[in-house]
C-alpha cells in the first residue's frame, strides 16, 4: 500500500520563537499514525528551532528551497550540505510561487530536482495549471509537459525517489480548492502517464498529493480518491491543532 504523506509548506511565516510554539503545542496534540509520513517544509531561519522542537516525534523536516550548487559565489542562497546540518531530509522543487514569483525556470527546476536526487534528499516536485489553461481544457497536458521536462532523462530508480504533488495555481491561498473529483482526475493521468513513461512499479508505489486551499473540513473527501495519497498544506498548516488534525485524517472521515 501507497504511503500516505501530509505536508505543511508554512510558506513566509513563523520566527523561531512561533516555531518553538508551534511545536510545543503540536507534541501534546499529536501521535503520528504509522503509516503517515508528516513533513513540515519551514523557513530557513526557523529550522534550527523546527530540529530541536521536533526532536523524538516521527515528523520530517523540509526546505522550501536551495540551490543546486555545493558552495561558491552565490549571494543569498543555501546549498543542500548547509541543510543537511538542520536535519533536513525534503526539500520543496516546483512550486508555483517560486515558478511565478522568483522566475524559477523549467531548466533550473530540472537541475535542483539532480542535485537533490544525487544528495540524498527527498523531493517534492509541485505541478499545477493556472485557470485560462484549465479552463481551456489543458490542464492535463500542461502538467503532464511540467512532469516531462522535470524527469527528461533522469532514470526509473531516480523518479521512484520523488513525490509528485498537484497543486492547481488557482486554487493555492484562495480558499477555493479544486474539487475532490477534479484533482483525482488530474492525479489519475499523472499516475497513467507514470505507467507509461517509468513502468507499473513506480506509477503504483509513487505518493502523489494534491495541494489547493486542503483544510480539516475538507480533506478527508481529498484522501478517499484512489489516486490521491496525501495534501500539500499552506494556510492550514500554519496551527499545530489543525496541522494534526489533518495528519489524523481518518478521523475526520465522520
Ligand atoms: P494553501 O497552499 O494550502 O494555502 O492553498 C498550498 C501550497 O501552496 O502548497
Amino acid at each position: 500500500m501507497r504511503k500516505k504523506v501530509i505536508a505543511a509548506n508554512w510558506k513566509m511565516y513563523k520566527t523561531s520563537k512561533e516555531t518553538k510554539e508551534f511545536c510545543q503545542k503540536l507534541s501534546q496534540l499529536l501521535a503520528v499514525p504509522e503509516a503517515v509520513e508528516s513533513i513540515i517544509f519551514a523557513p530557513f531561519t526557523a529550522l534550527a528551532a523546527l530540529k530541536e522542537g521536533l526532536a523524538g516525534t516521527n515528523v520530517a523536516i523540509g526546505a522550501q528551497n536551495f540551490y543546486p550548487q555545493d558552495e561558491g559565489a552565490y549571494t543569498g542562497e543555501i546549498s543542500l550540505n548547509m541543510l543537511k546540518e538542520f536535519g533536513v531530509s525534503y526539500v520543496l522543487i516546483g512550486h508555483s510561487e517560486r515558478r511565478g514569483i522568483f522566475g524559477e525556470s523549467d531548466e533550473l527546476i530540472k537541475e535542483k530536482l539532480r542535485k537533490a536526487l544525487a544528495g540524498g534528499f527527498k523531493p517534492i516536485l509541485c505541478i499545477g495549471e493556472a485557470w485560462e489553461i484549465r479552463e481551456k481544457g489543458e490542464a492535463l497536458a500542461y502538467c503532464l509537459k511540467q512532469l516531462e521536462s522535470a524527469f527528461n532523462d533522469l532514470s526509473a530508480a531516480e523518479v521512484q525517489k520523488v513525490i509528485v504533488a498537484y497543486e492547481p495555481i488557482w486554487a493555492i491561498g484562495s480558499g477555493k480548492s479544486a474539487t475532490a473529483e477534479d484533482a483525482e482526475e488530474m492525479l489519475k493521468g499523472i499516475r497513467q502517464y507514470l505507467n507509461n513513461n517509468f513502468g507499473a512499479e513506480i506509477a503504483n508505489e509513487m505518493p502523489l498529493l494534491y495541494g489547493g486551499s486542503v483544510k480539516p473540513e475538507n480533506i478527508a473527501q481529498f484522501m478517499q480518491k484512489e489516486n490521491i495519497d496525501g495534501a500539500l498544506i499552506g494556510g492550514a498548516s500554519l496551527k499545530a491543532e489543525s496541522f494534526s488534525q489533518m495528519i489524523r485524517f481518518r478521523e475526520m472521515q465522520k
